[in-house]
């Protein structure tokens, strides 16, 4: 029997323990998720809860990889979360295709190029309307920005929304 939201949230917290500012960055990221595949036609209710999944997780290994590396940066995440994907997709029975897709996913979400599937583009659209404040862009080449990364139209609509 493969696992909710809920389940995933509470291995999530334990994770991230004490880090206020990425339980609620996941917090942030899982509502856009949600808010974007609701919108986008053709996504069944077991594609939207492995996108769930994925935002849950995304960042998971972030702690670990300062732990082990003394770096948060994106190519430590990249080491450390797919691991810690395994063990607890594994404990929550998914199938070993589900298991293998959402450790990819994280294992790659810094690296657009890499985006070959709607479950990731959306992924990274919705990291990116929460971190895109963060983002040295200057205030001229926003909109050019967000009508290029942003593929999905909910997508695109929230980032003008919040940005423009
Ligand atoms: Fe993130």
């Amino acid at each position: 029997m493969a696992q909710d939201v809920n389940w995933y949230w509470q291995k999530v917290e334990k994770i991230l323990h004490d880090d206020v500012h990425m339980i609620d960055h996941t917090k942030k990221v899982l509502e856009y998720v949600q808010q974007i595949a609701s919108d986008q036609i053709g996504i069944g209710i077991e594609e939207k809860r492995r996108i769930e999944v994925i935002a849950l997780l995304h960042d998971i290994g972030i702690l670990a990889a300062e732990k082990k590396h003394g770096s948060r940066a994106g190519k430590f995440q990249h080491i450390e979360g797919p691991p810690l994907v395994r063990e607890i997709t594994k404990q929550a029975e998914e199938k070993p295709e589900f298991i293998e897709r959402v450790a990819y996913i994280v294992g790659n979400h810094h690296n657009f190029s890499k985006a070959d599937g709607i479950d990731f583009q959306i992924l990274i659209e919705a990291d990116m309307l929460v971190n895109l404040q963060n983002e040295k862009i200057k205030k001229n080449r926003l909109e050019e920005f967000i009508d290029k990364f942003f593929k999905t139209k909910k997508g695109k609509e929230l980032a003008r929304q919040i940005y423009l």
